[in-house]
């Protein structure tokens, strides 16, 4: 696919700034905004990401004629286009914490943040956040211990925009897969939820069980305490502490 970048000093978030472009008019197709750093920096679940400058922050927006259904698959692949981007450029291990996080040591170096866009046409806003160099005094109080950068880890740092364009790459290859489930051997080996407790809701009751697997369409797949086997989508499950 034809690839454009831009990058700016300063964003409140690229995502929600790309969604903005697309909503006034469709972009070509593999967009990609980076910001130096951002202001109102945005996870999952309505969290917020710390973003300050010295990390990678960047937003893809792709078409795509999927379903809504598959669409918790980009967020699994774009995992996988940063993991193993990392990985080549830091000579590191990373793993992945089903749906969106990318792990070094334990500790989260990243997440991703896939939106869809339903307009005319179909589009995915597929928004990466990589902590390269922030120091580990300049990590706030509440996310001490649990988040983690390459400098933390003593890792090599990467030029961030060789960075991004390696991640983008990958990614455009993933895409062009018929079918995105051949990338589930590689998604299962970089997994760190495996044999992870989690809370998960079912018609509205809270249920514990272990995460066991990914489900082709990218679902958690969740064997419950008394055995059964359930997949659970994105968003309605919780990974149980310690
Ligand atoms: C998460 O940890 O829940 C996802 C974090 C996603 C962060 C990236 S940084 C670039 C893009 N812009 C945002 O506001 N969020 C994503």
């Amino acid at each position: 696919m034809m690839r454009t970048y831009r990058t700016v000093s300063e964003a409140v978030s690229t995502n929600s700034e790309l969604k903005k472009e697309i909503a006034a008019s469709p972009l070509p197709c593999f967009s990609v905004l980076r910001a130096v750093k951002q202001t109102g920096g945005r996870g999952r679940l309505g969290r917020s990401f710390f973003s300050p400058e010295g990390g990678l922050y960047f937003s893809a927006s792709f078409p795509v004629r999927t379903e809504a259904e598959n669409i918790p698959f980009f967020t699994l692949l774009c995992g996988l286009a940063a993991a193993e981007a990392i990985d080549e450029a830091c000579g590191v291990k990373t793993r992945l914490k089903w749906p969106n996080d990318v792990y070094l040591n334990g500790k989260k170096l990243g997440g991703i943040l896939c939106e869809l866009i339903s307009g005319r046409t179909l589009t995915v806003v597929a928004g990466i956040g990589i902590d390269l160099s922030v120091r580990a005094e300049d990590v706030p109080e509440e996310l001490r211990g649990k988040m983690t950068s390459l400098f933390i880890e003593r890792a090599p740092l990467p030029d961030p925009d060789v960075l991004m364009r390696d991640i983008v790459a990958r990614l455009d290859r993933m895409l062009s897969v018929t079918d995105p489930a051949v990338f589930l051997p590689e998604l299962l080996e970089r997994s760190c939820s495996i044999g992870k407790k989690v809370s998960f809701t079912r018609k509205g009751a809270a249920e514990y069980g272990t995460f066991a697997g990914i489900a082709p369409d990218g679902a958690a797949v969740i064997r419950t305490e008394s055995g059964e086997i359930v997949n659970v989508r994105s968003g309605e499950v919780n990974f149980v502490e310690g």
